[in-house]
């Protein structure tokens, strides 16, 4: 029998796990203890997001032009309108609230006179009867602040009437330095719930810089480069919002807080955002554009084994109301609301809402879309079809039914087809859909023709019988694998993400290209690099895609018996050179492994018996030196029955 076709896995016995070590020497690729298999779950949930944050935000509404007859107006809307009880409860102040930080103790001082609630009659300030009034409304209260020593208004709103004023060291109002007092102002006793942390004080305030010298600040030397990849400190950065994880942690002991990174896609934030937030951006700013919306909207969708339960990608605020997204541009506005429910984006309003038409109300309000994207199951869609024009974006909703959305990029109309396949349900069974938008019901059988209007996403509910019927494919839950580790050693920027028009600069910018790290990065559905995946000529149309000395977790609670996977090298790997060993951990006890598999291998099955175990781990290891290409893997057609 030729050695490809042997199907030499060990099986779990008891003694295994005491074993591990001596079994990872006894193969010929190396495997570094940080891919051993964990046995716990590390996916659990930062904070209290266990679904995507909902709310308001003053941001894209008032700039640094805030203040709190428009936040309670904003709030009061929240109420009056029905959004509050849709899950709109977050009221979060961005830029703009404060004052200066007081010298002789550090405390952050309110800018009273657009705040006027703070001013306390000891003189002092105090955001307390400002956060009693959203509560008592049965709302949640959000604030602001930077993880550097001063704010991105500061280098970029130097109009505003409400910059921090006073000394160079009162203007410095971010956390450097004051993480654990902030952090506990701001939780302890001023009772906020959420916080956004921003990053422009990391980026922007290079000592000896025009903004720095101009502006009489201190300065401080930059961790994030915005184009330069290379040059920013992932490691110094992850430290810095790691430290507000924990101080956030011990001022919250009921653990009922949400933490916003606001880094930009910057520092692989990729990677590590989902052990340490509750949320990060992807990308820049969003502007009221269409490409603007597109570009931030690019920068999440290929990110979906990253999000999950009480960690999400975040494509930025909703622009909803604004620009080419305002009452006049309703297809647009609707598809906006339509990505961001797919994606499992928190869903932040940024509109003055006290004066909003019931045209754009009733977009925020649709409760079906709502409820797509606050599935408990989390998990965000994937791409089924994808071109410039066109995308099938297909989220599974926690009873294992689909959400579907249709979605045309460009400015003429197009005609789609839609098959039962892209949903993984069978194309010999009827399918039945309701519009998510329309409510009209429909049904289709193996494929169906729709004609979307220039830049209209369709969106519908879609049940028939699934491709597997006694399981999942991995594919379809990615709220339920947590990446503990990709592969990914040198973050590069990803080429896939649309490049949006500069906002700031026009023409004059010199085209500044997005430098988001995630290239490489795991993938359902897809090679980490975009491609179909292809084992000795074995196409498979389902599966995980990663680089080799990844460890990816699945969480199966018991609910599975077996988990079944054709693995291999992929035939797209720019690095045939290396072997690959696959492992499968359950509950931190190895249970099965491949033999060292080569480029050009034929895909082996791996069969392994899951029943009562919690948390699944597959791992693939290759001895590849730092210098080298990474070697593509494809866990194809990976799957969980019942
Ligand atoms: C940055 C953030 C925005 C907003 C502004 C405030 O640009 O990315 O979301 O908070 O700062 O100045």
């Amino acid at each position: 029998m030729p050695l490809v076709a042997v199907m030499a896995f060990v099986t779990a016995t008891p003694g295994l796990a005491q074993a591990k070590p001596l079994r990872h020497s006894a193969v010929s690729s190396t495997l570094s203890p940080s891919l051993v298999g964990h046995g716990v779950w590390l996916g659990a949930p930062v904070g209290a997001a266990k679904t995507p944050p909902m709310g308001w935000n003053s941001w894209n509404a008032f700039r640094t032009e805030v203040d709190e007859d428009k936040v309670m107006g904003a709030a009061k809307a929240l109420v009056d309108e029905g959004l509050a009880k849709l899950g709109y409860v977050y009221v979060n102040l961005d830029d703009g609230w404060w004052r200066k930080r007081r010298l002789s103790d550090g405390r952050m001082i309110v800018r009273t006179s657009i705040f006027p609630s703070a001013a306390t009659p000891d003189g002092n300030t105090s955001f307390r009867p400002f956060t009693d009034r959203l509560h008592a409304m049965g709302l949640k209260a959000g604030i602001y602040t930077d993880i550097g020593r001063n704010a991105c208004s500061q280098a970029f709103d130097l109009h505003s009437p409400n910059l921090p004023e006073g000394s160079a060291a009162e203007r410095e109002v971010g956390l450097d330095g004051h993480v654990e007092q902030d952090i506990g102002l701001y939780f302890g006793e001023w009772g906020f719930d959420y916080i956004k942390v921003d990053a422009c004080g990391l980026a922007d305030y290079a000592p000896g810089s025009a903004l720095v010298k101009d502006n009489g600040y201190i300065g401080l030397k930059p961790e994030i480069y915005r184009d330069a990849i290379n040059r920013t400190d992932d490691a110094a950065v992850k430290k810095r919002y790691a430290r507000v994880a924990a101080a956030l942690k011990a001022a919250n002991p009921d653990q009922d807080y949400v933490f916003s990174i606001c880094d930009w896609g910057m520092a692989d934030v990729r990677s590590w955002g989902k052990d340490v937030g509750s949320m990060w951006r992807a990308s820049s700013d969003i502007t009221p554009n269409w490409s603007s919306m597109l570009h931030n909207y690019d920068a999440v969708t290929k990110r979906a084994l990253y999000a999950g339960p009480g960690h999400w990608n975040d494509p930025d605020i909703l622009y909803i109301g604004q620009g080419e997204f305002d009452a006049d541009h309703l297809t647009e506005a609707r598809t906006h609301f339509s990505l961001w429910a797919m994606m499992s984006a928190p869903l932040l309003i940024s509109y003055d809402l006290r004066a909003a038409p019931s045209s754009l109300l009733s977009i925020w309000s649709n409760a079906d879309l709502v409820k797509v994207d606050q599935d408990l199951a989390g998990n965000q869609a994937t791409i089924a079809y994808d071109s410039d024009d066109v995308q099938v974006l297909v989220k599974t909703m926690a009873d294992h039914n689909k959400t579907v959305a249709v979605f045309n990029r460009t400015a003429s109309p197009v005609t789609v087809a839609l098959l039962a396949s892209q949903l993984k349900l069978r194309d010999d069974a009827p399918v039945e859909l309701v519009d998510l938008w329309s409510k009209k019901k429909s049904q289709f059988k193996g494929q169906l023709s729709i004609t979307l209007a220039p830049h209209e996403t369709q969106v519908f509910s879609a049940s028939g019988e699934r491709e597997l019927a006694d399981g999942v494919y991995l594919s379809e839950i990615p709220g339920a694998i947590n990446v503990a580790d990709d592969g990914v050693k040198t973050p590069a920027p990803d080429p896939t993400i649309h490049r949006m028009i500069d906002p700031w600069a026009g023409t004059t910018s010199g085209s500044v290209h997005p430098q988001y790290a995630g290239w490489g990065g795991a993938q359902a559905d897809a090679t980490p690099y975009g491609q179909g995946f292809q084992i000795a000529g074995e196409a498979f149309r389902s599966g995980i895609g990663v680089l080799s000395n990844s460890l990816l977790q699945v969480k199966t609670d018991g609910a599975y018996r077996t988990l079944r996977a054709r693995v291999g090298v992929d035939d797209s790997t720019p690095n045939p050179g290396r072997a690959v060993t696959f492992y499968v951990y359950a509950d931190g006890k190895l249970i099965t492994q491949t033999p060292p598999m080569k480029f050009g291998d034929k895909a082996r099955e791996i069969t392994a018996d899951i029943r009562g175990r919690h948390v699944i781990e597959l791992v693939s290891s290759s001895a590849t030196a730092a210098n080298e290409q990474p070697v593509v893997v494809t866990w194809g057609s990976a799957q969980l029955l019942k």
